[in-house]
């Protein structure tokens, strides 16, 4: 193993903003009005155009996305849901805010998505669950649709169960020529700071169904039965309102959506710059192909958001992944752990005990997964060197 020395900084992701920011920030400024009205509407319509769905509504963040759409698909208390146990915490504890219980299941070494295959199996097991949040883990759709066998929505459609998707990585991403957010009842986005496009905190829920879009329309707004930011700008006077549910307060601001209306410009731009990084790692750490394990990639490249680039250091690394970290934050490159997976969180392991060994894939990967740093217009020297020095750490 080669010594490292710091010769560079180049951090887990560093945010563009190149664009319109500032020109529509100030827009706002000037607007005399500083929370929702006008910019968020106007993200809420880009946004699906983008996808190429019927209806989007604009929050403060993807996990209140998620918790708005499980809501409206009309998760409650008892009820259980599927969502695999390697993703963040926010894909289940929205299951908690609704008082229905999750069931972990395991993912595809590799591309650490739920397949078909895997899914079968847990409704064999689990016959009594309802829902699924599938996950598309770094930006790669699962297999939503399939020309030839079972997919997830087939399967999902013969067994009653509604599925919500976490696509909190995957803007803009495809899954057999459509885009994810364009087909599904409740597909959920974050644009929080380091995702592909940002609004600094801030989401988006996209859906094909008007009724779920008119309830979580009303719910991210306290159960208001309008639009309140037209009592501001209506030129009628119009005070009255009423309050149909006990809903939330998730809208987003005009300032966040601002800066999301200039990140959607850039949005095909940022991600053919990642998938250069990423073509760049591939070519670059094909050699150490005996100590790393690679992203297994289904989908053609283009169809990626590129938002995780994660590898797993095999046993026959001469290094563990936590001695791997600190010797790549030696060298001033800063990683990431996506995840350590919930069934090994203190609250999770205590409420839902479960068997390691039915999660065989999620525990191998967890022994030595880490992702490396992914972002615009990274520079060709910070590649070389991030390169250099994983060769260095790894070198037996
Ligand atoms: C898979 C996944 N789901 C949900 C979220 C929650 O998004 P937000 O931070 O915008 O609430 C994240 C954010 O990191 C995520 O990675």
């Amino acid at each position: 193993m080669g010594e490292v020395s710091r010769k560079m900084t180049i951090p887990f992701a560093r945010v563009p903003m190149a664009g319109n920011e500032l020109k529509y920030i100030d827009e706002v400024l000037k607007s005399g009005w500083l929370t929702t009205a006008s910019k968020a509407r106007e993200l809420e319509e880009r946004f699906a155009d983008y996808v190429h769905a019927p209806y989007a509504c604009a929050v403060n963040s993807g996990t209140s996305a998620l918790h708005l759409g499980l809501e409206a698909l009309g998760v409650g208390p008892g009820d259980k849901v599927f969502l695999p146990s390697m993703t963040f915490t926010a894909t289940a504890e929205v299951i908690r805010y609704l008082q229905a219980d999750p069931v972990f299941l395991d993912v595809e070494y590799g591309s650490n998505l739920i397949t078909p295959e895997i899914l079968e199996s847990a409704i064999r097991m689990h016959p009594d669950v309802r829902y699924l949040i599938v996950v598309h883990y770094g930006g790669q759709a699962a297999q939503m649709f399939s020309k030839d066998g079972k997919s997830i929505t087939s399967l999902c459609k013969e067994h009653d169960i509604k599925i919500l998707e976490d696509a909190a990585h995957a803007f803009p991403s495809k899954i057999e020529d459509k885009m994810v957010g364009s087909y599904g009842d409740a597909t959920c986005f974050s644009f929080y700071a380091n995702k592909t496009i940002t609004t600094g905190e801030g989401g988006m829920l996209t859906t094909v169904d008007e009724e779920i879009f008119n309830r979580v329309r009303m719910m991210r707004l306290h159960g208001i039965d309008r639009d309140i930011w037209n009592r501001y700008t209506d030129n009628k006077p119009s005070w009255e309102y009423d309050v149909k549910a006990p809903g939330y307060k998730y809208n987003m601001p005009d300032i966040n959506a601002a800066i999301g209306l200039a990140q959607i410009e850039k949005a095909e731009e940022f991600r053919r710059e990642r998938q250069k990084v990423a073509e760049y790692y591939l070519k670059h750490l094909s050699s150490l192909q005996h100590v790393l394990d690679f992203p297994l990639i289904h989908v053609p490249f283009e169809h990626h958001s590129w938002h995780l680039f994660t590898v797993v250091l095999t046993q026959k690394a001469p290094v563990s992944r936590n001695q791997f970290i600190e010797r790549m934050a030696e060298a001033g490159i800063g990683t990431s752990v996506h995840y350590k997976p919930l069934h090994r969180m203190t609250y999770y392991q205590r409420t839902y005990p479960l068997v390691a060994e039915n999660l065989r894939n999620t525990e191998k990967t967890w022994n030595g997964n880490v992702s490396l740093p992914i972002f615009p217009f990274m520079k060709e020297e910070e590649l070389e060197y991030i390169c250099t020095n994983i060769k260095l750490i790894l070198s037996l």
